[in-house]
Formats: structure tokens, C-alpha cells, sequence
């Protein structure tokens, strides 16, 4: 596959790809994602906004393939919900009128489970059918996949060849603490006073909790609702970003720029990929069928 990565982030589809392909180029907007993306990749993406980029552009990179995450604030729970309407759909739009002069061979669009059946899944659905694409739609998630962490995302696969449905694997998830740091940042723990105001509305894990809940991009901001904290003898904390990446199935050796902040290492985790997930939705597309 010769792949277009479109709203690259840290570069979960490269990862995800591994050696199934190469990535002709990636795009995205965020100097931290692409700071991130090129110390762990070796490479920059393109930081252009995607609603200008110019169809011919994407065409002459001669890519067979899409692997897109648009951003998901429009079609998430806890988002405006505005879906098309909202700024942040621009590029998607764009991209909706790119794939009819430049259509790839195959494509997958990662999403929140509210992306399904709104007008922008519509749209993606209405251009795949015109292009004579088959479609497979997967809602899956990493705790079906053995990994004690709730990421439900749906998976919008396409392609010239038929798709077929398959079941996710559906291994029960081990414990927690297979993915905790060796030792502890005491920095993490939060403080009395934060957790008599908050405490009552957090998601608490042990270490032998088989689940901890999906970690958003404000976590390092938000307490209720953003994902777990972690209950231990000495306290309660935060799970650290290494920790998340490796929920996640980040390499061991995945890094941030030394100087980023805390919170934007939660923020690009938080919009990333779960990688086991990603590349089992991505093998679909190479199964033979029949
Ligand atoms: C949901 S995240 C995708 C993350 C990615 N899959 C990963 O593994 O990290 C969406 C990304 O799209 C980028 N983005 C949002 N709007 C964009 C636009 N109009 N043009 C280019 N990039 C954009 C954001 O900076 C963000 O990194």
C-alpha cells in the first residue's frame, strides 16, 4: 500500500501500518503532532490546512491508499455535535470532493462511534458508493483486543475488492498493571484539596482492574470524564503519558520533544490510535474474500 496519512497526529496509521506499506505523505496541522511524528518517524508530515490543499497535489503523490482520523470533536459525546456545520469539518468536506478526482484504491476513516449515521458518514458513504467502492463498517474496541482500556471507535473501510464482515477477536483483557510505569512519578498524585472538590466524580482503576476508561485529549486538564486515575496505596493519580501511549500500543520506544508540556503529551495521546485495533481494522482490507 502506498498510503496518504491525512490528520497524521503522532502517526498512529504509519505505526499501525508497520511493513504492509510506505507512506507517500502525511498532513497534518498541529507543530506539536508533527514534532512528535518526525522525532518518532524520522520524517515530517506536511503542515498545510487539508481544506487547501489542491486535489492535483494529493493526485501527483501517486498514493493507492487513505488512512484518515478526522478530527472528532463534531460527532463526539461530549462535543457541539454540529457535525458538517461545524468549522473543524471543512477539510473532511474537502476531502469528500478530492476522493471523486483523485479517488485512492482503498481507504479507512478512524472515527468516534458518533460519526455513525451522521450526515458526514452519509456523505463518505454516498461518495464510496459513486466511485463503485465496497464498504465494511467495524465498531471496535481495544478491550476486545486483551487491552484493559475502553477506546470504542468505528472503522469506515472501502475498497475495489469485496469486504467482509469478520468478528473482533474478543480476548478478555488482562490487568492493569502489565502497562504501569516500573517506577511512579509522585508528581502524578493528586492533591487533598483537588480530590475533597473532585473526588466523588472519578473514574478510579487498580492496578488488577481489567478496564480503565478511554483517555481523552484533556485529560491532563480535566479530572471528571477524561479518562481513569489510578488508585494505589499511596494515593490517587493520574496514569502517566507513558503509561496511556502503552494502553495504546505505542512502541516502548515511542518519545515526545523532551521540552512539550504534560499536557499536550495527554492531548496527542488522547486523539490518537488504539494500534493493535487499527491494524486488525487495517488487515480487513488486504483479506482475501470467498
Ligand atoms: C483525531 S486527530 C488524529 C490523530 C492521529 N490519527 C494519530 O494517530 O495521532 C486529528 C488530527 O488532525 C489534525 N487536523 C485537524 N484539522 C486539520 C486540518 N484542517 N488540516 C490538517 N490537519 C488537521 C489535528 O492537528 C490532529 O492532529
Amino acid at each position: 500500500m502506498r498510503v496518504l496519512e491525512l490528520f497524521s497526529g503522532i502517526g498512529g496509521w504509519r505505526y499501525a501500518l508497520g511493513l504492509l506499506g510506505t507512506v507517500a505523505a502525511a498532513y497534518d496541522i498541529s507543530p506539536a503532532a508533527n514534532a512528535a511524528y518526525q522525532l518518532n518517524h524520522g520524517s515530517a508530515p506536511l503542515a498545510r490546512e487539508i481544506a487547501r490543499v489542491r486535489p492535483e497535489v494529493f493526485k501527483a503523490l501517486g498514493a493507492d491508499t487513505w488512512l484518515l482520523s478526522p478530527p472528532c470533536q463534531p460527532f463526539c459525546r461530549m462535543g457541539n455535535r454540529e457535525g458538517l456545520a461545524d468549522p473543524r469539518c471543512r477539510a473532511f468536506l474537502h476531502l469528500m470532493d478530492v476522493l471523486l478526482e483523485a479517488p485512492p484504491e482503498r481507504l479507512v476513516l478512524e472515527n468516534v462511534q458518533g460519526f455513525l449515521g451522521s450526515p458526514a458518514h452519509d456523505l463518505l458513504s454516498a461518495r464510496l458508493r459513486q466511485l463503485g467502492l465496497s464498504q465494511l463498517t467495524l465498531q471496535l474496541c481495544p478491550t476486545s483486543f486483551g487491552i484493559p482500556n475502553l477506546r470504542p471507535r468505528v472503522f469506515i473501510l472501502a475498497s475495489h475488492r469485496p469486504l467482509a464482515a469478520q468478528a473482533a477477536p474478543g480476548i478478555a483483557p488482562v490487568a492493569l498493571e502489565r502497562f504501569l510505569d516500573p517506577v511512579e512519578d509522585p508528581a502524578l498524585y493528586l492533591d487533598p484539596a483537588v480530590l475533597a472538590r473532585h473526588g466523588p466524580g472519578l473514574d478510579l482503576a487498580t492496578p488488577e482492574s481489567r478496564r480503565s476508561a478511554c483517555f481523552i485529549g484533556g485529560y491532563g486538564q480535566r479530572l471528571v470524564g477524561s479518562g481513569s486515575f489510578l488508585k494505589t496505596p499511596r494515593g490517587i493519580r493520574r496514569f502517566s503519558p507513558a503509561e496511556i501511549a502503552r494502553l495504546m500500543g505505542l512502541p516502548e520506544a515511542f518519545r515526545f520533544p523532551p521540552d512539550m508540556g504534560l499536557e499536550q503529551r495527554y492531548r496527542l495521546l488522547g486523539n490518537s490510535l488504539s494500534l493493535p485495533v487499527a491494524r486488525w481494522a487495517l488487515l480487513r482490507l488486504l483479506e482475501k474474500t470467498g
